[in-house]
């Protein structure tokens, strides 16, 4: 029977988030029972919501604990099969978790086309590729000619987000950590302006790149960004509250922003939470529709990869710090 190397949570962070909160063991042999598959994970993706999953009651992912295989998203290879329609060597999308083998049972899981990369699988036709889609189409509803403005918007979500409002013929503004970033977005992602939260000058430089004010705030971040943005946007705007990246690495979330709800009244503008779960039963559809734009060459996704079960921690670390383009992927 093959190992099982695992990455454990080794104590739940109190602070920003470190590689010491996790270690590597060696699991338990295991066998699928009847209905079930053992997989053998291939990669994995690191989103940052899933330093949210580790603030405890604040996430809808409920409290986390010590002691138990850091969870996640990945692209396995059925290894042996008891499951119905499933059989060894297909390829599929799993709760694997951090760990080289796992066990499900076969009715949940999502079988892929073999021949294409894990990287696309679990980024742009995954998760948070969907989030983007559903978050700025249906939430956002952009209309051509709008300014669009998307936070974080290197990373997995936001980059996506720009580039889906620019094909809808908006004017695209995104918010990165380095100057870096902000060319990316703007020389090879077709932003049309990008800004540098960190630069001292930030607030003007904001100013300055949204004349028109602002019609639909894509917010991956919360915090000072969101104050920002609240403060330029246009009568009926839209803000898409995504995610809270700038209050995840902490035990000490900040307060919400100045202008709620004194601005959403004076300008009608709607501010809107979702979950991409909420649009589940049109997956297919928008995986249809990303991947077409792709092979059109519409649509650019990025990855950021690193390599082994063991680079997980460091890549989830390096991710909450800036140090990642696009979606973050383990290969193992
Ligand atoms: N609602 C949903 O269903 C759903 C689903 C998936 C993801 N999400 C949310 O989508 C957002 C993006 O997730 P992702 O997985 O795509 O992560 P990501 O954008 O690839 O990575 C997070 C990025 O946030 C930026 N960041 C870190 N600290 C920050 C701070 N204090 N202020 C501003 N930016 C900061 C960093 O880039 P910089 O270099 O720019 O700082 C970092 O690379 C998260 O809020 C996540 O929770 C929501």
């Amino acid at each position: 029977m093959p190992g099982n190397r695992q990455v454990v949570i080794a104590n739940v962070p109190t602070g920003p988030l470190e590689p010491s909160n996790f270690e590597v063991r060696e699991g338990d042999a295991l066998a699928p029972g009847e209905g079930q598959v053992l997989c053998r994970t291939l990669a994995l993706t690191i989103g940052a919501g899933q330093r949210a999953g580790l603030q405890g009651s604040a996430s809808y992912a409920g409290a986390p604990v010590s002691g138990v295989v850091m969870g996640g998203t990945g692209i396995a290879r059925v290894e042996e099969s008891r499951a119905p329609g499933l059989a060894a060597g297909d390829i599929v999308v799993a709760p694997t978790g951090w760990q080289e083998l796992s066990v499900h049972d076969g009715a949940g899981l999502q079988r892929v086309e073999a021949g294409i990369d894990p990287a696309l699988q679990l980024g742009v036709l995954g998760t948070n590729g969907l989030t983007a889609y559903f978050g700025l189409l249906e939430v956002g509803r952009p209309k051509a000619g709008e300014t669009v403005v998307v936070s974080a918007a290197a990373g997995s979500v936001g980059h996506i987000v720009g580039q889906v409002a620019k094909r809808q013929g908006c004017r695209v503004v995104g918010v990165a950590g380095s100057d870096e970033k902000c060319q990316l977005l703007v020389k090879e992602l077709g932003f049309d302006e990008a800004v540098n939260y960190k630069d001292p000058g930030f607030r003007a430089a904001f100013k300055a790149v949204t004349p028109d004010r602002i019609d639909v705030y894509f917010d991956n971040t919360g915090g000072d960004i969101l104050e920002s943005a609240l403060f330029r946007m246009n009568l009926r705007g839209r803000i898409v509250c995504c995610g809270v990246v700038s209050q995840y690495d902490t035990s000490n979330p900040g307060p919400g922003p100045r202008g709620v709800p004194g601005l959403l009244v004076n300008n009608r503008v709607r501010m809107e939470g979702f979950l991409v779960f909420d649009f589940a039963a049109r997956y297919g559809e928008a995986r249809r529709e990303l991947a077409s734009w792709i092979e059109r060459g519409e649509l650019a996704p990025r990855v950021t990869e690193f390599k082994g079960l063991e680079a997980a921690p460091r890549a989830f670390v390096e991710l909450l710090h800036g140090g990642t383009i696009g979606t973050t992927i383990v290969r193992l």
